[in-house]
């Protein structure tokens, strides 16, 4: 009825709902030997809150993870990895009058009739985009796992509500100037407009979506397993499990189809004994495996549905046609808190494809 699971040799199993008492995960197979405490994935869920309190939800929670297994003397085990955040600000009364009342946009209405309403409805209940704590707390075990073999992945706001910047942002400025503002946008003045179209959208009762682009440096050749386990089908299927994804493209993606052959190949040359391309428009992917050039993908997200707007919807209970506004407490844009979580999501990915590829051991060298 539910899948809950993703990956095969670096596992990760999500439990929990937006109101219930927590969210968390249990990782199973990460390599015996990881350096791990609370503070490395403390850092990485504290990005997922932007410290400007408007730009987002104003549900208030620290999201303070618990490591309950897999850890000993701060060093991974080989044992499975319990990872627990309590939800500790839910106004589930909020959601009393929507119980009937199908919010547009979100996913109470496919729920309630595959799940006999049985699930729980509050705050979109198991698909919230609360369930995000939980996957930025299993990222940023497989982030640190990634970066002991020198693989770096960073993302960043690249577009909101259409804003965005011709030039491409260096890694650097990524790295240095990405969580200096709200927006998680390494381009201050592209910040400040994206801020204010967020706050006009928010002022109207409406709402802005926007891009993510995520790149992942240093990754070795042949990461991926072809057929269908290749590694951008991977990513795409893990990247679809965040809510309010609505597409994804590699390196030109979307635009490659209107280049012709000659402007698309990405040509190899040799630069210090190593073989790179000249360009890079297949995002470091070919045939399903990394190139060893950067791979790069986009991600874009939907405008949240929680607006305050009347929309027409319909009471399922009594079916009758209804009107709805949705008040309380919403993000108004989800991409700066989903800047961290496409890191998670895709971190988790590649540490179980290499894994799986040979590339990292199960257990490490102390
Ligand atoms: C980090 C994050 C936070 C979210 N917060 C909200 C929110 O406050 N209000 C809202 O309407 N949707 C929010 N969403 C999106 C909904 O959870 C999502 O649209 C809904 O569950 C339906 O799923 P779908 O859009 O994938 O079809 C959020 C998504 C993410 C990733």
């Amino acid at each position: 009825m539910w899948s809950n699971s993703i990956g095969k040799a670096f596992s990760v199993t999500c439990f929990g709902e937006s109101h219930g008492p927590a969210v968390g995960v249990i990782i199973d197979g990460c390599p015996a030997g990881l350096q791990l405490n609370a503070d490395d994935i403390q850092r990485l869920l504290a990005q997922r809150i932007p410290v400007e309190r408007e730009v987002v939800s104003s549900r208030r929670e620290p999201d303070m993870v618990e490591i309950f297994s897999g850890t000993f003397q701060d060093l991974t085990t080989g044992a499975p990895i319990t990872l627990h955040i309590k939800n500790q600000d839910t106004r589930s009364a909020d959601y009393d009058k929507m119980k009937d009342t199908v919010r547009p946009g979100h996913a109470d209405y496919p729920a309630k009739v595959k799940y006999g309403g049985f699930s729980d409805y509050r705050g979109g209940g198991r698909l919230s985009g609360r369930m995000t704590a939980a996957f930025v707390a299993a990222g940023a075990v497989a982030k640190k796992l990634l970066t002991t073999f020198g693989v770096e992945v960073i993302s960043y706001t690249h577009s909101i509500g259409g804003l965005h910047s011709e030039k491409s942002p260096s890694d650097n400025d990524v790295r240095e100037l990405t969580y200096q503002n709200s927006m998680r946008c390494p381009d201050l003045t592209l910040a400040d407009r994206m801020r204010d179209a967020v706050m006009q959208a928010k002022a109207e009762g409406d709402s802005l979506g926007g891009i993510v682009e995520c790149r992942v440096n240093n990754l070795p050749v042949g990461v991926g397993e072809p057929l269908f386990d290749s590694i951008d089908a991977e990513i795409a299927k893990i990247i679809f499990g965040i809510p309010a994804v609505k597409g994804i493209e590699f390196g030109a993606g979307f635009e490659s189809s209107k280049l012709k052959g000659s402007e698309n190949n990405d040509q190899f040359i040799l630069r210090e004994g190593k073989i790179v391309t000249v360009t890079n428009n297949s995002g470091g992917v070919l045939g399903g495996m990394s190139t060893g050039m950067p791979l790069v993908f986009r991600t874009a997200f939907k405008p949240p549905s929680s607006i305050a707007k009347e929309q027409k919807t319909v009471n399922v209970s009594k079916m009758e046609e209804s009107v709805i506004e949705v008040r309380g407490r919403h993000d108004p844009c989800v991409v700066p808190k989903a800047v961290p979580v496409v890191q998670a999501m895709v971190s988790i990915c590649i540490a179980d494809l290499m894994i799986r590829g040979g590339m990292i051991p199960r257990v490490l060298k102390s």
